[in-house]
């Protein structure tokens, strides 16, 4: 008999990574879980295989039928949706958390779950006495502590995922996106309140690695379950990822140094959160270094599985 993955966030980035890697592995189906099932990526998903069905992280008990008679479920929220629509760093987090509490709660009512996969971050606050908070880093790994004080038992069906920054980010984030300089004799520049040696764990195409991850994840239990798992293939810096984001498009390129002020002045409250991610990042001159992952040699993942930084921008040079 075939197993359920149940996906929130499927019609997203991460989400729609997994229901694809699922849609394709031998004895498993794919439920889509979506706000709105008439959107084009929920039918896309349906035409593909998917089960859709309509639930909300703000709604718990829509959260506990849509994960009913579920294997698996995979987890994701998205901060940056309270953040650009008014709410405040902190409220966005506190948003953030109590959609993860709903959804973990949830799956802790699911007598059929075998295995959960929450994607989470780890906590700047934590690592820095308190020093450099960062929201959308912040919540998420309070959650993880939650987890694992008040849900003991999901917590050991639990697998905690933590991504890096997205390649994707080149093209889908407004204030990482490089832009052509006017008057600058055809320079595309990125201005980021970052050092360009800071470096950064990078995902690889989020349309591809969440999948692999957690298909690996979930097909090897004994070795995964209540354990950290990152998506961070390479450690890129700021400079680097704009080197590279020139050799594919061919065009000059400046990296430009702000402030964490400035970056703000211009960006909002958006930008504010970036910058204060950023700061966080440039304390840790080797990566964010999370403690005790399972890196994807453990997992089993083989190089030429997934799209690196690089492979990744040429895979949509058209719409840098
Ligand atoms: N950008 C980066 O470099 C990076 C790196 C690491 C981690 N992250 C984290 O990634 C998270 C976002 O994930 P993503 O990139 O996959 O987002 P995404 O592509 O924007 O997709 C968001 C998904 O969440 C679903 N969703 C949002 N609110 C929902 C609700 N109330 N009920 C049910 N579903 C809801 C959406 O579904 P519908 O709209 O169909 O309902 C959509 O499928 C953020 O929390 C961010 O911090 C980002």
């Amino acid at each position: 008999m075939s197993k359920t993955i149940a996906i929130v966030g499927a019609t997203g980035a991460q989400g729609g990574s997994v229901a694809r890697a699922f849609l394709k592995l031998d004895g498993w189906k794919v439920r889509a879980i979506t706000r709105n099932t008439g959107s084009d990526n929920a039918k896309k998903l349906a035409s593909e295989g998917a089960e859709v069905v309509s639930a909300n992280t703000d709604d718990e008990a829509s959260l506990v039928k849509a994960f009913e008679g579920a294997t698996a479920v995979f987890a994701v929220t998205n901060f940056w949706e309270h953040l650009f629509t008014g709410s405040s760093p902190a409220e966005s987090g506190e948003k953030e958390a109590e959609q993860a509490k709903k959804l973990a709660r949830a799956a802790s009512h699911t007598s059929s779950l075998e295995h959960y996969v929450w994607s989470t971050l780890p906590s700047a606050k934590g690592a820095t006495n308190g020093k450099f908070p960062v929201p959308h880093l912040d919540y998420k790994a309070e959650v993880d502590e939650w987890i694992r004080s008040d849900l003991p038992d999901l917590h050991a069906k639990t697998t905690y995922l933590v991504l890096g920054f997205y390649p994707n980010n080149f093209v889908n984030f407004p204030n990482l996106k490089p832009f052509e300089l006017p008057a600058s004799w055809g320079k595309w520049v990125q201005i980021l309140p970052t050092s360009p040696k800071a470096v950064i764990p990078v995902s690889g195409d989020i349309n591809v690695t969440p999948g692999l991850w957690t298909r690996q994840i979930i097909t090897n239990p004994e070795l995964t379950k209540g354990q950290y798992v990152d998506i961070a293939p390479e450690t890129l810096s700021f400079g680097e990822m704009l080197k590279i984001y020139g050799e594919v498009t061919g065009r000059q390129t400046a990296f430009i140094q702000t402030s964490v002020e400035d970056f703000t002045g211009v960006w909002g409250a958006p930008g504010k959160e970036l910058a204060d991610q950023f700061v966080f990042g440039e304390q840790f001159t080797d990566g964010w270094g999370s403690a005790s992952t399972l890196s994807k040699e453990d997992l089993g993942i083989k190089d030429d599985e997934w799209p690196g930084f690089r492979q990744t921008l040429e895979s949509f040079k058209d719409q840098l």
